[in-house]
């Protein structure tokens, strides 16, 4: 397909120059070969194909340098790739952009660990490489693992052998992998040294879509570009800080996986910890944006944290859940967990991060709440007030709003809670937010890591919850059961209000 044929818009990038700069990605161009391995999956057709098609969609993805490859056991013609993620694909009606993008993909099958199917593969890339007359140096090869955990040792050792973009001159061979990655510190450990004696850390992106979600993104710009907070956020001001996950619906097929990780490893672990919303919401500012800098305060306020204890956590498990048949009817794994985290420095001394995170429960949210103390010397308190609490809902409905005590508008001089509301849906009428996976497999493609997690993140992560995971495995902690469509356990609500937490 000739560039004129391509109708997509053509874009740049999805940053501002400055802070595409400041943040130390250079834009590049060359052949880009998209490698998708464990493309028969769940996670492929789900997330990563439609992610693809969407940048495609977007201009992103220029047809005239970028092949996409699937590559799994599984044995499929092109053609039956196609057909099984087609309908993950939004936007159908675009019937002509939809076809161009799925005639850019191709199909290898082959096994994890043999060359042979690895060399295959090369030869596939290679030939798409000198179709597109990419010089050899100019060669990009970005491999997405959407696979389980336990075959990236041999997935990588496979790349290392067989695939690597073939010239120093430019160009470049990354790696994404997914999470979980490792089970507790010391498989976390093990298994970054088997990928880190193959590839350097900067060719590695360890993926945490929460990352790319858009208020997490907003996070540093909320905090460090506004005059408003910067006094007020710290251990004077804020009573607690809370990180809530919440999902409608159970483990879904997934108990299997499911059972063998629990909601601490899948969402708390990661997701709500991990380089992600508690560092943001507590790291001290970085000297500039590279992402060094800022992942190095990550670091920094993670390793701050002190060991958790056992009175405060609550754990859950949904009655029923143990109904899936690859679930051990004895299991112990919550579904379910809510767990203060203690940071020992200046800022946050005596201020509880209270994470909470679980499945099959009455709502779909993710949101931090920020409590802060009551006002001193209240003249107002014959009447009761609610305390400020400020409000990211990271989704559904992207919105920020802050919870304050305004004049019940009439004759009478009564309070009211009231909200300062900042609704994305109402105020970016029309903007489309983009899905975390498109921009995180963006920024994998302009070299930019801020939005990954570095090894160390990933260790120091690890340590906070290994000790409270090996006893949770040993049964030291048991899970309360709770009903499916309920709060979860309302031990957690009462360790809630213990924490300080008031219901505003
Ligand atoms: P799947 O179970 O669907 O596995 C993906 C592919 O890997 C399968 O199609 C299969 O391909 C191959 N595979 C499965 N089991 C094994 C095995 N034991 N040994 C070797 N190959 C195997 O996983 P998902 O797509 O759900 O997830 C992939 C990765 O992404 C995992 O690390 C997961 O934790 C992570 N993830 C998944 C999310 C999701 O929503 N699904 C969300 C966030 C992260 P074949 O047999 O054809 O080779
Ligand atoms: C995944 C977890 O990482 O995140 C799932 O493995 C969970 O259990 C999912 O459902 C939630 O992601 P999102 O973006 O829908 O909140």
């Amino acid at each position: 397909m000739g560039s004129g044929e391509w109708h997509v818009e053509k874009r740049s990038t999805l940053r501002n120059d400055s802070f595409v700069k400041e943040s130390g990605s250079a834009p590049e161009t060359g052949c880009l070969s998209i490698v998708v391995l464990g493309a028969s999956g769940d996670l492929a057709k789900k997330k990563t194909f439609p992610a693809l098609f969407n940048l495609y969609r977007q201009g992103f993805l220029n047809p005239d340098e970028v092949h996409i490859f699937g590559y799994a056991r599984t044995k499929l013609s092109d053609e039956e790739l196609r057909d099984r993620i087609r309908g993950y694909l939004v936007d159908q009606k675009n019937a002509d952009a939809l076809s161009k993008f799925l005639q850019l993909i191709k199909y290898v099958s082959g096994p994890y660990d043999s060359e042979e199917g690895f060399q295959r593969l090369d030869r596939a890339i290679s030939e798409h490489e000198i179709s597109k007359r990419s010089s050899e140096g100019s060669s990009r090869r970005l491999f997405y693992l959407a696979l389980p955990p336990s075959v990236y040792p041999s997935v990588c050792k496979m790349i290392k052998t067989c695939c690597m973009n073939k010239s120093d001159l430019g160009g470049w061979t990354r790696i994404v992998v997914e999470k979980p990655f490792g089970k507790d510190l010391d498989s976390a450990e093990q298994l970054s040294s088997q990928i880190g004696e193959l590839f350097d850390e900067s060719q590695i992106y360890r993926i945490d879509h929460y990352l790319g979600k858009e208020l997490v993104q907003n996070m540093l710009v909320l905090r460090f570009a506004n005059r408003f907070f910067l006094p007020l956020w710290n251990r004077d001001n804020i009573e607690n800080v809370q990180i809530v996950f919440r999902e409608d619906f159970g483990t879904e097929g997934r108990g299997g996986y499911f059972d063998e990780y629990g909601i601490i490893r899948d969402i708390i672990q990661n997701h709500l910890l991990q380089a992600s919303v508690l560092c943001l919401v507590a790291m001290e500012k970085p000297i500039s944006l590279k992402p060094e800098h800022i992942r190095d305060e990550k670091v920094k306020v993670l390793q701050s944290v002190v060991p958790i204890t056992d009175e405060e956590v609550v754990l859950g498990q949904y009655e029923g859940y143990r109904d899936d048949p690859t679930v051990p009817d004895d299991s112990n794994t919550p579904t379910f967990a809510t767990t203060i985290l203690r940071i020992h420095n200046e800022r946050w001394e005596g201020v509880p991060f209270i994470l909470k995170a679980g499945k099959a429960l009455n709502s779909r949210k993710a949101e931090i709440r920020i409590q802060f103390k009551d006002v001193p010397g209240d003249i107002f308190r014959c009447q009761k007030q609610g305390r400020n609490e400020f409000v990211i809902r990271l989704q559904p409905s992207e919105a920020m709003y802050m919870k304050l005590t305004v004049k019940q508008p009439g004759l009478e001089m009564q309070t009211v809670q009231s909200e300062l509301d900042l609704s994305y849906g109402q105020r970016y009428q029309g903007v489309s937010i983009p899905e975390a996976y498109e921009r995180l497999i963006l920024d994998t493609i302009k070299g930019d890591q801020q939005h990954f997690v570095r090894r160390d993140e990933l260790k120091v992560a690890w340590e906070i919850f290994t000790p409270l995971l090996h006893r949770i495995d040993k049964g030291e902690v048991k899970s309360i059961p709770y009903k499916p469509g309920s709060r979860g356990p309302k031990e957690a609500d009462q360790l809630l209000e213990k924490a300080g937490y008031l219901q505003t």
